[in-house]
C-alpha cells in the first residue's frame, strides 16, 4: 500500500529550547516535495514549542510532522512522571516512537508493554513509530531475523488483534543496536535482508496495512544516499546526526534527492 517516505529526527535528550527551535526553522530552509515528510521527535516539554514552530511552515510542499519519543501504556490517573496518548494528542503530537532500544536497555521495556503503548497510541490516532532490532551477539550467531520476527509478533501482532482493526498507518524503523550511535552503519546487504525480511512478513499477514520502513543507526551525510537507495527503505530515523544543522541539512538534501515524485 501507499507509504509516505519519512526523515525523522530523533533528538533523545539532547538541546536546549531556543537550540531546538533555531534547528527545525533551519531545517526547514530547505524544500521537502509533496509526497515526503519529516518529522522532528523531541524531548516532551518541547512538544508545543516545537508544534507552534511547525505550525508557521504549514505552507510548504511536504509533510512536516511532530513527535514524542515515548508515550504511557495507561490511559490515565496516578502514574507520576507519564504522558498519556491523550495529553499527546491534545498538544498536536502526530507520531511516537515506540520501543527505542534505549528504552527497552534502560528502561526494561518489554514486549508487553510496548504492545499497550502501540494501542494507546492507536485509540489516539497518532502514528506509531515501533523500533525494532538485534544486538551484535545475534547477529553473530545469525539469530537477527527470527529476534526481529519475535519482537514483531510478540508486540505488533498481539496489538493489532486486541486492538481489533489495522492502525491507518504504521512506520517500523529498523535499527540494528550495534549500529545506534556507533559510527558503524549497518551495509546496505544487512539493511536489505532485514526490511526485505520485515516487508514480508507484514505483507504475508496483512495485505491491507499501509506502512514505511525506515533504517536506523549512525546515519549520516556520508551514508545518507547510499542507505536511500537500498529497494525497501522507505526513509531513516536519524540521532546524533540530526543535532547539527550542517549534517541535518546533507541529509534532508539526501533525502529529497532520493524520495522526490515530481
Ligand atoms: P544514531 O541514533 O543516529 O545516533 O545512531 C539513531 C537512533 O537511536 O534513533
Amino acid at each position: 500500500m501507499a507509504k509516505t517516505p519519512l526523515l525523522i529526527a530523533n533528538w533523545k535528550m539532547n538541546l536546549l529550547p531556543d537550540e531546538a527551535c533555531l534547528l527545525v526553522k533551519r531545517a526547514l530552509e530547505l524544500d521537502l516535495s509533496r509526497n515526503l515528510g519529516l518529522v522532528f521527535a523531541t524531548p516532551y516539554p518541547y512538544l508545543p514549542l516545537i508544534n507552534s514552530v511547525l505550525q508557521s511552515e504549514l505552507h510548504k510542499p511536504g509533510k512536516v510532522g511532530l513527535a514524542a519519543q515515548d508515550i504511557s501504556a495507561h490511559k490515565s490517573g496516578a502514574y507520576t512522571g507519564e504522558v498519556s496518548g491523550e495529553m499527546l494528542k491534545a498538544i498536536g503530537t502526530e507520531y511516537v516512537l515506540i520501543g527505542h532500544s534505549e528504552r527497552r536497555e534502560y528502561h526494561n521495556e518489554d514486549e508487553l508493554l510496548i504492545k499497550n503503548k502501540l494501542i494507546r497510541a492507536w485509540e489516539k490516532q497518532i502514528i506509531t513509530v515501533l523500533c525494532v532490532g538485534e544486538t551484535l551477539e545475534l547477529r553473530n550467531k545469525s539469530q537477527h531475523l527470527e529476534y526481529i520476527r519475535n519482537q514483531i509478533y510478540e508486540s505488533l501482532v498481539v496489538a493489532i488483534e486486541e486492538f481489533g482493526a489495522l492502525p491507518a498507518e504504521l512506520v517500523i524503523a529498523y535499527e540494528p543496536i550495534w549500529a545506534i550511535g556507533t559510527g558503524r552503519s549497518a551495509s546496505s546487504e544487512e539493511v536489505q535482508e532485514v526490511h526485505g525480511y520485515i516487508r514480508q512478513i507484514l505483507l504475508d499477514r496483512y495485505p491491507n496495512l499501509v506502512f514505511s520502513i525506515l533504517y536506523g543507526g549512525s546515519v549520516n551525510v556520508d551514508n545518507a544516499t547510499k542507505l536511500f537507495s537500498i529497494r525497501d527503505v522507505d526513509g531513516a530515523l536519524v540521532g546524533g546526526a540530526s543535532l547539527q544543522i550542517e549534517s541535518m541539512h546533507g541529509i534532508i538534501r539526501s533525502f529529497v534527492k532520493s524520495f522526490a515524485k515530481a
